[in-house]
């Protein structure tokens, strides 16, 4: 959803603060991009620039990083209420235009608020839900509340979801914040403090940050942070100071054209760093006691992490006996009714922000489940929720794809399976060590797909880059995988694709193919699906199909591929790891070369605060 940031320094600041926002907007961009604007306090002024557009464009058009001021905040948006328009765009101003707010997430007493205002006098210029929130600041202030006092009001009043940003002109060394269900961190620097959206816009200044928490209000100065929970009582912030590991570089393109593609290639470094991680942490076995005395399973997600919980689903089924239910976390309605004491839900979320993952396991915890958190980012707020936290080290991810946290996701959930399996004694010591020993060479596989499939990858997307449809089939194992795929080609190559069990396409979807129909087949390292496929890639080429086969190298298939994308020769379990990398390659460059850019799909944002 969108980005927000803020920054207070002093007249003696070592870097300006309008370049501090925007460079920090620019690393926001990822969380929304179609209008975004900044406010700075100027000599006892308020300046706001807004506009339509990317940001990059913006700072042609109106100099974004020019402005000045002890403080500034900025935001990038990612359209809920209101389309993506000039007016639209954050700052929203209150009618004295003294007091500019941003705000990320969504204001679901809007309305109610917005009529009592106008009711008042208010004169509203947008149709945001946000603008709501600088008339109300504004009205408690004018009716004598200071300017802390007044924004805290303002805030006990809405409902929703939100982390809001607001400057005043009458209070120029001062930014104030809160925070409810939508990410917002501090950043603790040298002679400033900043605030925003996402670890990456702070990283340039600081690797001290604070990650706010639900319901927690404040400001922050050049040299001062001040927290307290709503309604409680203040937070010293000293206790929840932690430095944070990723660099600078890993934030940034490091010479590709696009972060996607760099983080493509960082997958071999990021499978290591998670195995290195899991390695040196008891929590994988403690998860993995508590799977075994559970009495049911869930694992929920949305998009790609779904992907990985259904991999771990079916890797579990298949090496324990034990049913694991997925779903689709926005779908949790269904599934949360029949959660009793003794359940245990996992929720993988990259962000650990997204709001149906967050909605899903909050249900779920409500009925007595226990529950386990999959997360890329250290103290979101799905891992604090939860009863034990599960991280990948992918590092930061800001192409709006996911890429390296599936691979990274799939290789977590996949130990997590076999070490509940062997809590449970479902494997022999043999059996169990392959598997391990298959999983620890999950760098070096990711390493060898990318290194064959570069070239292919790119002749393969000449091709696609012309049709309008595309199929994605596999069998057991593999089908997480076509349908990471699919999802990945649609997303950002705006390609017509689908996924479905390969034994499913003759009870419909076959109806669509066509000479040149393109049909790209996952085909795990399994006899058993190998022989099943088999029958289905003859059913398509029958019929015309182009026929890409991302297979083992030892495949008995391999005549059959109009195109066969060759994958290391690894066991079943890493299907995942070894062909997803060629799919988001063939995804990658079927968008760039449709002139596209794969980091900022259109209507897509990184991470969905929103229900
Ligand atoms: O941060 P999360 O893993 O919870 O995000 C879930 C989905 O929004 C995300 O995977 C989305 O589908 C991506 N655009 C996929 O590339």
């Amino acid at each position: 959803m969108c980005g927000i940031i803020g920054v207070c320094s002093g007249p003696e600041k070592k870097f300006s603060t309008g370049e501090i926002v925007y460079k920090g907007l620019l690393r926001l961009e990822y969380r929304g991009y179609d209008s975004a604007g900044v406010a700075s306090v100027e000599e006892g002024t308020l300046r706001v620039l807004k506009g339509k557009g990317k940001i990059a464009e913006l700072e042609k058009k109106l100099g974004l990083s020019k402005v000045k001021g002890s403080v500034v905040i900025g935001h990038t948006r990612w359209a809920t209420h209101g389309a993506p328009s000039d007016v639209n765009a954050h700052p929203h101003t209150d009618c004295t235009g003294r007091i500019a707010i941003v705000h990320n997430g969504i204001i679901e007493n809007y309305r109610e608020l917005k009529e009592e205002l106008v009711r008042k006098g208010h004169v509203f210029k947008s149709e945001t839900d946000t603008e709501v929130v600088a008339h109300l600041i504004e009205e408690f202030y004018r009716s004598g509340d200071k300017p802390y006092e007044a924004f805290k009001k303002a805030i006990s009043m809405i409902k929703g979801s939100f982390a809001i940003l607001a400057v005043f002109a009458d209070a120029p060394s001062m930014i104030f914040f809160a925070k409810k269900d939508s990410p917002l961190v501090i950043g603790l620097g040298d002679g400033m403090n900043l605030v925003a959206s996402d670890i990456p816009a702070l990283l340039e200044y600081t690797r001290r940050v604070i990650t706010l928490r639900d319901g927690w209000v404040g400001f922050i100065t050049k040299d001062n942070v001040f927290i307290e929970e709503l309604g409680k009582g203040p937070v010293n912030p000293a206790d929840y100071v932690r430095v944070v590991e990723w660099s600078l570089e890993s934030a940034s393109k490091g010479g590709y054209q696009h972060f996607m593609l760099k983080e493509i290639h960082e997958q071999p470094r990021a499978l290591l760093d998670t195995l290195y991680g899991l390695r040196s942490d008891p929590a994988l076995k403690e998860a993995a006691e508590i799977l075994a005395e559970a009495r049911r399973i869930f694992i929920t997600a949305a998009g790609t992490s779904y992907h990985a919980g259904l991999h771990f689903a079916l890797t579990v089924a298949r090496i324990t006996g034990v049913l694991v239910t997925p779903f689709i976390a926005s779908e949790y309605e269904s599934y949360s009714r029949v959660v009793r004491e003794g359940d245990v839900l996992i929720a993988v979320s990259q962000s650990g922000e997204t709001m149906d993952t967050l909605k899903a396991a909050r249900a779920f915890k409500e009925r007595g489940a226990r529950l386990i958190a999959v997360s890329n980012i250290i103290d979101s707020a799905i891992p604090r929720e939860s009863d034990l936290p599960l991280y990948t080290r992918a590092g930061p991810e800001i192409g709006v794809a996911a890429t390296k946290t599936f691979t990274t996701q799939t290789l977590l959930l996949s130990l997590l399976a076999v070490e509940l399996a062997a809590t449970r004694g479902d494997l022999l010591k043999s059996e169990y060590e392959e598997y391990v020993g298959e999983l620890a060479k999950s760098s070096e596989y990711a390493s060898k797909s990318l290194a064959w499939n570069e070239g292919v990858a790119k002749k393969v997307s000449e091709m696609l880059r012309l049709k309008h449809s595309i199929y994605y089939l596999s069998r057991g194992i593999g089908l997480p995988t076509a349908m990471e795929g699919a999802l990945k080609i649609k997303e950002i190559a705006y390609l017509h694709a689908e996924a479905y069990p390969a034994g499913e396409s003759k009870h419909g979807p076959i109806a669509l193919v066509e000479e040149g129909f393109p049909v790209v087949f996952v085909v795990p390292r399994d006899q058993y699906y190998e022989k099943l496929i088999l029958g289905n890639i003859q059913e398509m080429k029958a019929r015309g199909a182009w026929v890409v086969g991302v297979a083992p190298e030892d495949t008995s298939l391999r005549d059959l591929f109009d195109v066969f994308i060759k994958v290391p020769a690894s066991s079943w379990i890493t299907t995942p790891i070894t062909h997803t990398p060629p799919l988001q390659l063939l995804a990658y460059y079927t968008s760039t070369l449709k002139g596209y850019d794969p980091d900022k799909p259109r209507n897509l944002a990184k991470t969905v605060t929103v229900e």
